[in-house]
């Protein structure tokens, strides 16, 4: 059988990250038609289209994209690639797993966190206007049924990997009605979940919490913006951005990218860490039924940070993005000599 997938490149690392990781899902044996399109800026120098309608039909489709990081313009120019593609599939959960890889010197050995992150309201909304010179309003969403929606998610996930707590993120204190309301929906669903323990802790305690002590979490639901801040401090605590894949689900399509964004700074060079878009591909084959294929990604990944012969800078190895690859594949390899020798 042949997966066909939406292949969005993206621009920055995003080329060098994504070609590593394609390498290394088709050295599993699967067979794979890649659909392969361009977004952002580079799509509009040759398409006038941000997200052309070749990109969209391909995901409406494929129903599966594996995403590289795209680029955004601060402070002006075009809207996120990413926002508009998740409200565009109502991508609305952000499922984002962080799980140490052994042998990386991080702070907290053996960290197990999941982040739930709301993906389709909330100050990602972009509804910003200028109300007079120098004062400008941007709207915060929340609605009842994403809200609900989210909270649903995140507790059937606790509910069938056996996941002990969800904490509710929020800052219901100042934002007494939209939060508030963000609070209310994942309370009404925490009381259908009574054998999972359920608490809420305001977003900037929770900074400290997790820095003091990451143990005390299980899984976080949060909210569109405080999850986008909290996944990057969580990355912190597995060896970095290099390391922390994602999931954007929804309930007709999925896209899987990393956390990291472009990295303009390291662009170009081959030396980006291309692990977390790895791991957002071993997410991908799990959504599609392949979970052999992702065991052995996983433990050719394991392998490869246990031996720490060839690892990339960002975590103290001399190694290039594709030489990390070549080096996962080799691992998957000999794993697979291995078994067909027992
Ligand atoms: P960033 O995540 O691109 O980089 C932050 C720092 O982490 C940089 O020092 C970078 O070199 C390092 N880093 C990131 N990924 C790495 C990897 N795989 N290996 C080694 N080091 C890595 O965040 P930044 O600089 O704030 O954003 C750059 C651009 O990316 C912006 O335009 C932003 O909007 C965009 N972005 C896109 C995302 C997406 O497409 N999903 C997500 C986040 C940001």
């Amino acid at each position: 059988m042949t997966h066909r997938i939406t292949l969005i490149p993206g621009d920055g690392i995003g080329p060098e990250v994504t070609e590593a990781a394609v390498r290394v899902l088709e050295a599993t044996g699967l067979k794979f038609e890649w659909e392969s399109h361009q977004a952002g800026a580079e799509a509009f120098a040759k398409y006038r289209e941000y997200i052309p309608q070749e990109l969209l039909q391909s995901i409406e489709r494929t129903h599966v994209a594996l995403k590289g990081p795209v680029t955004t313009p601060v402070a002006g120019g075009f809207t996120s690639i990413n926002v508009e593609l998740r409200k565009r599939f109502e991508l609305y959960a952000n499922f984002r797993p962080i799980r140490n890889l052994p042998h990386i010197p991080t702070r907290y050995p053996d960290v197990d966190l999941i982040i739930i992150r709301e993906n389709t309201e909330g100050l990602y909304s972009g509804i910003e206007h200028e109300v007079v010179p120098g004062v400008v309003e941007s709207l915060k969403i929340i609605t009842a049924k994403a809200s609900t929606r989210i909270a649903r998610f995140a507790f059937e996930y606790a509910r069938k990997n056996q996941r002990k707590k969800v904490h509710a993120i929020h800052k219901a204190n100042i934002m007494k009605l939209s939060d508030g309301l963000f609070l209310r929906c994942s309370r009404d669903v925490a009381k259908q979940y009574p054998e999972i323990t359920y608490g809420e802790h305001i977003v900037d305690n929770t900074c400290m919490q997790l820095v003091m002590n990451p143990y005390q979490y299980d899984m976080l639901l949060l909210e569109n913006l405080y999850g986008d801040i909290i996944s990057d401090l969580c990355a912190a605590f597995v060896g970095g951005l290099g390391f922390v894949p994602g999931a954007n689900i929804g309930d007709q399509c999925a896209i899987f990218e990393a956390v990291h964004g472009s990295a303009p700074d390291i662009a170009g060079k081959n030396i980006a860490n291309p692990t977390a878009v790895i791991r957002s591909g071993l997410l991908m084959l799990r959504h599609i039924g392949e979970f052999e294929a992702a065991l052995k990604i996983r433990n050719a990944l394991e392998k490869v940070y246990r031996e720490r012969e060839k690892l990339t800078r960002d975590v103290g190895g001399t190694a290039g993005t594709r030489e990390f690859a070549d080096h996962v594949i080799e691992a998957m390899e000999s794993a697979a000599v291995t078994v067909a020798n027992c």
